[in-house]
This record gives C-alpha cells, structure tokens and sequence, in this order.
C-alpha cells in the first residue's frame, strides 16, 4: 500500500539545487532533479553503502556511483554497470512539494528480488553480493535458511556428478547456524553452503535430470543404481515421491545402494546420511533436488574395490561367516596392510559389530594422529601417492555415517566394517609411528569440540572444501561421542583432530604438479 510522505523539499528547491538527501522513516532519500523530471532512490549505493549524492549524472537520467564506477539508471534503479539495483521510490507533486512513497515493497517481491539477485551472484561467485542477498532476504522477514534452500534448486542441474560435499556439509553448517551466538555468526554459517554451492558449479555447464516417472520399486531402483542408469534410478525416486513412499524407506535403499561398493572412497555413504539430515533442516522443498543429487551420485560413484589395492574386499565380503570369535581392540589394525586388515576384521566376524567398529575407528584415529607430513610437502612422488591429510578424514565421517545406516538395516554391518578396513589399511602407509602427539592430547572433549566449532564462524579459509571437512569432522566426532561417551578411541581421536585442525596444511601443489605432468607426458606423450 502506497505511503506518500512529504519530504519537505519543494519541487522548485530541487529544480534549483539539482539533488538533495532527506531522512525519513530511518532511511536516507535522495532527491534528483535531471532532465525535467524528479528521481527519489535510496542514498546509500547498494553496492557498498556509499552516498550516491556524490555520485555523477550523466545523459538519460544515469547516475554514477563514484567509489567503483556502478552506473544507475534512475528510473527503474536498475543497474547498467555493477549488480545490484538501487531502491527506487515513486514522487508525487503536491501543490509544489515532493512526496515520495516510501513504503516497504511487499514482502514476497523483496523475497523474489534477494533470491532472483542470490542466483545471479552464484553465476560470477561474487561472495559480498551474496551475503547483501541474503541479509536483504532476512531483513524482508524470510529465515536466511530458504535461500539454500532457493540456490539448491537453481544450481541443481550444474552438478554434473549429483552431489558433492556443498550439499554433505550443509547440514552441519544449518546446525552451526542454529546455535549461534549472534545474528551476524548465524548469517556467515549459512552463507558457508552457499558459497560452497557456488564454487562447486561455478562456470558448470547444465546436466538435466531425466523426467521420466515410475511406480517405486526398491529392488529396481537398487538394479538401476548398479548398473549405473541414471535416468532409470531417478525415474523410481520421482515415482516414491509421487506415492508418498516414506523417508525411511526411501534412505533405507539409497544406504543400501551407497554401501553396496566401496564407493567414491566412502563418500556415498557419507552423502546419503549428511542428505537426509539436510532434508530434515531444509524441510519438504528441499526432498526433489536433493534426492536427484544424491541418486545421481550414487549412480555415478566409483566402486573402489574395483582398483587393485582394494581388490580383496570381494572376497572378503564373500566370505563372511560371522563366526569370528577373537575379541578386537584398534592396536590389532594398526599397521595392518589393507588385505591384513580384512583378514583380521574376519577374525572377528561374530562379534558385536559395535566391538569391530570400534577397533576400526579407533585405527582409524590412531592413522589421522600419526599421519607423516611428508607425503604433504614432497614434490617428487608419484602420482598415486598424492595422499593428502584431508582423506584421512574420511574413516570418521564414513565410520560415521555407515554406523546410521547400519543401525537402521544391520545386514549392512560386513560392508561397513570392511569398507572401514580398506580406509585403516589403506592409510597406514602414510603414517609415521614415531610422530611426537604427546602435545595433541585432549583433556575435555566436549570442551574441544565447542571451542574448534566456533572458530567456524570466521575461519579464514579460502577453499569451502577444507573448511566443510572440519566442520563435518567436528559433527561426526560429537554424534559419535553421544552414542558412545566411554568408546575406546575418544582420546585418540581428539588427539587426532586436535593436530589436524591446529596444523598448518599445505594447500597448493605446484611443483608436484609440473613435476607429474612432466613425469607422464615425457611417457605417453
Ligand atoms: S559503493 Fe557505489 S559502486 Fe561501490
């Protein structure tokens, strides 16, 4: 509903003066009188915030913002250099006095405006206008969280391989927003999937998913999976949300068909748990886009156990008897090769999966804590040998996520366990045993826990790929310490994080890669 307010600035006073700034209703105006009109728009420059009436007019009604050049046109507010349009308000003359309406556009067009204006500042990755986006979005009275929710769908079909760790991660970033300690550090959690999201499809071209529809059947789906037909597999998914089939159903197949491999080194698992969960904070919205993500990540994942190195899961698998009786603690894996490692998780196939689990984390921890920095800094390896830290990650995250899916089918535990195996055997061989940890020990894990997560806030990290692996490592280990405070491993573990979050990593490695890229060429020309 229009509100016009006297702004006490007669036409004729414009007319002489050419602009003058009015404050009304907590808002900055300015007044501009060029080529035989009159202009009200807000004084602050949407870019920056600073005073468009030191800005330059030029021909056609264009105003220039000096600071970085954006150029106004000031009748629609539109910007014709730069991004965001400048809020226009409608004058009227009233018996020689300027009246401009300065009602609050309707909540539903800003809404429209922050999310349309969010979309367009994923396309160039332009982080500040993102964030004025969503601030816009949240000042218009909408939760901050429906811009994800927005940008999920829109950037969708550029995920050319489903979901990625944007999505996994975003969760835990909503879970670190809801316990913020203030507006702003709630804001820069959720601005945290966003930018991930972005950076994740930036310059992408569009992959659409298939629109076929078919009644859901859980075993075709699980055959359409494997034999990696992607329009097949998200025909079902859009044939169990057209019946209605429950969530629960619908996640027992996709972990069903995330463990069914050692896939994408643990990732499917990992995408699937931190998936559900994701639709659970983002609400129904959310359920279409995330689903075809994750099936088509699930379609597309890469069987591990198909590489050599992890070519005796298989037969292991096969040959699990759950008749192992040989009580299991984590030193009994610790420098295990990956085929000693399945062979002893065997050994202990009839145990209470939980002892096994526990062993295997507890392994698994003790390899992040002892994880040898040189592999990190060398420049001549092999390329087989990019091991990075950041992949040790992945057993607890993994550990993490399988336990979920195990709990709710507990079939799936060999898979789980085994898969938990390869990761332990696998990353022995970048450890260093003799690594001094001593000062890596934690004395309060829960204390630990909250004061690393609040560095998230403001971590300073470039790569959304480094800074969404911490916070889920941080999840991961305080969902596992609530299901089992007294674990065996919580002190290793700590440990093992501690050194990992308070050590500096090297990120780019430029030499090795000119070195790899010389190595193979001067080969295979
Ligand atoms: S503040 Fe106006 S263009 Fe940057």
């Amino acid at each position: 509903m229009a509100m016009f307010t006297a702004t006490g600035v007669s036409e004729s006073e414009l007319k002489a003066k050419g602009r003058k700034v009015v404050r009304r209703a907590g808002k900055q105006i300015l007044l501009v009188a060029a080529e035989g009109k009159i202009f009200a728009v807000a004084n602050r420059c949407p870019h920056e915030g600073y005073p468009l009436s030191e800005g330059t007019e030029g021909p056609g009604c264009v105003l220039t913002c000096n600071w970085h050049n954006w150029k106004f046109d000031l009748a629609s507010g539109q910007a014709l250099v730069g991004r965001d349009p400048v809020r226009t308000y409608a004058v009227e003359v009233r018996e020689g006095e300027i009246f401009a309406d300065l009602s609050d556009l309707p909540a539903e067009i800003q809404r429209k405006r922050a999310l349309d204006g969010l979309v367009d500042a994923a396309r160039d990755n332009d982080a500040p206008r993102m964030a004025r986006e969503v601030a816009r979005l949240e000042r218009a009275g909408f939760d901050a969280s429906t811009a994800l929710t927005h940008l999920i769908g829109a950037l969708n079909e550029r995920l050319e391989f489903g979901t990625t760790h944007a999505h996994g991660a975003a969760a835990d970033w909503l879970a670190l927003a809801e316990r913020a300690p203030s507006d702003a550090q709630r804001l820069a959690a959720i601005l945290e999937p966003i930018s991930h999201l972005t950076w994740d499809t930036l310059g992408a071209r569009s992959y659409p998913y298939a629109e076929e529809t078919r009644a859901w059947d859980a075993n075709a789906f699980l055959s359409a999976v494997e034999s990696e037909d992607e329009a097949g597999a998200i025909a079902f998914l859009r044939g169990a949300l057209r019946d209605e089939v429950s969530r629960q159903e619908l996640f027992s197949a996709m972990g069903r068909a995330a463990l069914r491999h050692y896939a994408d080194f643990g990732h499917s698992a990992i995408y699937t748990h931190k998936g559900g969960q994701l639709i659970e904070r983002l609400g129904p919205e959310s359920e279409l886009p995330v689903l075809l993500a994750l099936v088509r990540s699930l379609v597309n994942g890469t069987r591990e156990e198909r590489l050599p190195e992890f070519r005796r899961y298989d037969k292991t698998l096969a040959s699990w008897h759950a008749k192992g009786t040989t009580p299991v603690h984590a030193e009994d894996f610790v420098g295990l090769s990956i085929d000693a490692a399945l062979d002893r998780a065997l050994l202990s196939s009839g145990r209470n999966p939980r002892e096994l689990y526990d062993a295997l984390l507890g392994a698994a921890a003790w390899n992040l804590l002892h994880f040898d920095l040189a592999f990190d800094r060398d420049t001549t390896n092999q390329i087989a040998d990019n091991v990075s830290w950041l992949d040790f990650t992945h057993a607890l995250t993994f550990a993490n996520a399988s336990r979920h899916i195990c709990e709710g089918q507990p079939d799936l535990w060999p898979k789980a366990l085994l898969q938990l195996a390869l990761f332990v055997g696998r990353n022995k061989a970048y450890v260093n045993a003799q690594q001094d940890v001593e000062a890596f020990h934690v004395a309060d894990a829960k204390r630990f826990i909250a004061v690393e997560m609040a560095t998230l806030y403001d971590h300073g990290i470039v790569e959304p790929i480094i800074a969404c692996h911490r916070i889920k490592m941080l999840f991961a280990l305080e969902d596992e310490l609530a299901a089992a405070p007294d674990a065996p491993w919580v002190d290793t573990m700590c440990a093992a994080m501690n050194r990992y979050l308070n050590t500096p990593q090297k990120r780019h490695h430029g030499l090795r890669l000119a070195a790899q890229a010389r190595d193979f060429i001067a080969k295979e020309g």
